[in-house]
């Protein structure tokens, strides 16, 4: 993870949105296609692949400002969460929430993010928590992704908390998140009734049965919107993953599993909120082969020489710590030394990471969880990107993949975690083309 291949006065070709060629300025004008590009100057800067941000929740319509200062007072996240605050405290307001209005609010988090560097974001569902609302969620992530220039991979986190109303019988929501969610958000239940505004969102399935066997894009395509309107159109997925808040207060390693095993019975892919608060051991998951374990704050010496020995990342969300003022931080050099892949991401959210930026958390990597300033580069960029199964196209400047560029106004490297609190990134490029609406238009 130290290995960043930096070459001096570099310079990256670019050809219809791919990477052509990258090599120093003076090998690549003589390439042939050098003869009739257009070049951006980026002298004195520091260019690097667009960080893959590869855990996010987007949809949510408020931030929580009274759990905020809750917590200041000294309540902590788990004692806000049972008298009514944390994830159930954004419920209300996505339920009332259009899907026009929820898009909206993921494409403001997007534009941030890019504008900090980021091209590949990974973006939850979560705060709606039943099957209309985490539906309409998904399809908010959507359409907020037709209208942002990088790449968006759609995660189904309806099981996030329990919800109020299944207080007492947790076990049937997650019969419902497995029979009923999961389902349709592989494009393989009952279509939700098409309906977008607040007091009537996607309530009643109207029993179309979906065709069976989506014609989904494959793993990490562009997300293309699924219309719920008429029969009989190519399907599209509405998730490529499905997580589980696996924590005391939210749900068991046991009914994580059930829910994990559903998302691969319907061709869905598996990512765990993992070990935050309290310890769960990971081998219960051995069979799911998830792409990411994520938090991972708790963990033995066996969990790491354990995943150690999969292809399972490990993301890292020292943002949260940052957040919830805690003063202990994810084991990152134990899990480094002991040879599991880091990735590093911001866990925007309203509760413990209301954060767009990459760079925030590269500074907090480095100073808290004590990685270098090139592990946490690499934990940002192709780790990330190996945590989504983005690896091919993403997360590193090399020929035949996506030209996904960050540009700093920097003359090293190790600036980006140095300087904190402010914005370095002077230009986005996602696919070749600018796109930085923040700082550049
Ligand atoms: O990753 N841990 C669960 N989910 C989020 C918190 C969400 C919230 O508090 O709204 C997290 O930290
Ligand atoms: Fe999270």
């Amino acid at each position: 993870m130290r290995e960043l291949g930096i070459i001096e006065d570099g310079a990256v070709l670019i050809e219809s949105g791919k990477i052509a060629a990258v090599g120093t300025t003076d090998k690549l004008r003589s390439h042939e296609l050098a003869k009739a590009v257009e070049e951006l100057d980026c002298r004195g800067k520091v260019i690097l692949p667009g960080f893959v941000d590869s855990h996010t929740h987007p949809v949510f319509a408020a931030a929580r400002l009274i759990d905020f200062e809750k917590r200041i007072a000294g309540a902590s996240y788990e004692e806000i969460a049972e008298a009514g605050g944390g994830i159930r405290a954004s419920l209300c307001a996505v339920r009332e929430s259009s899907v026009d209005e929820l898009a909206n609010c993921v494409l403001n988090a997007l534009n941030e993010m890019s504008a900090y560097g980021t091209t590949t974001v990974e973006a939850k569902s979560g705060y709606g928590l039943d099957v209309a609302s985490e539906i309409k969620s998904l399809e908010a992530v959507h359409r907020a992704a037709e209208k942002w220039p990088g790449t968006v991979v759609a995660t189904l986190l309806g099981a996030h908390v329990v919800p109020p109303e299944y207080r007492d019988h947790p076990d049937e929501y997650v019969r419902m998140v497995c029979e009923e969610m999961i389902p349709v958000a592989a494009g393989r239940g009952l279509k939700p009734a098409p309906r977008d505004r607040v007091g009537d969102p996607y309530g009643t399935p109207e029993g179309v049965p979906l065709q069976d066997g989506f014609h989904g894009s494959p793993s990490g395509e562009r997300l293309q919107t699924t219309r719920f309107g008429g029969r009989g159109g190519p399907l599209v997925r509405l998730a490529e993953y499905v997580d589980v808040f696996c924590e005391r207060g939210a749900f068991s390693p046991e009914q994580a599993v059930r829910i994990l095993r559903a998302a691969v019975l319907h061709g869905l892919k598996t990512r765990i909120h993992v070990g935050q608060l309290t310890h769960t051991a990971l081998e219960i998951f051995a069979e799911f082969h998830c792409g990411s374990f994520d938090h991972l704050d708790r963990l033995t010496d066996d969990d790491i020489a354990w995943l150690a020995k999969t292809d399972t990342i490990a993301t890292l969300l020292p943002a949260a710590n940052y957040f919830l003022g805690l003063s202990t931080f994810p084991p990152a050099r134990s899990l480094i030394d002991a040879g599991v892949a880091v990735a590093l991401a911001t866990d925007y959210n309203p509760g413990t990471s209301p954060t767009p930026s990459m760079p925030f958390v590269l500074s907090v990597a480095c100073t808290h969880v004590k990685m270098s300033p090139a592990e946490a580069i690499t934990a940002a960029t192709i780790n990330g990107a190996c945590a989504l199964n983005l690896q091919d196209r993403k997360g590193s400047l090399e020929p035949g993949k996506d030209a996904d560029i960050a540009i700093f106004d920097a003359q090293d490297y190790r600036e980006l975690p140095y300087w904190f609190g402010v914005n370095r990134c002077s230009r986005t490029l996602c696919a070749g083309k600018d796109s930085s609406p923040l700082r550049n238009k």
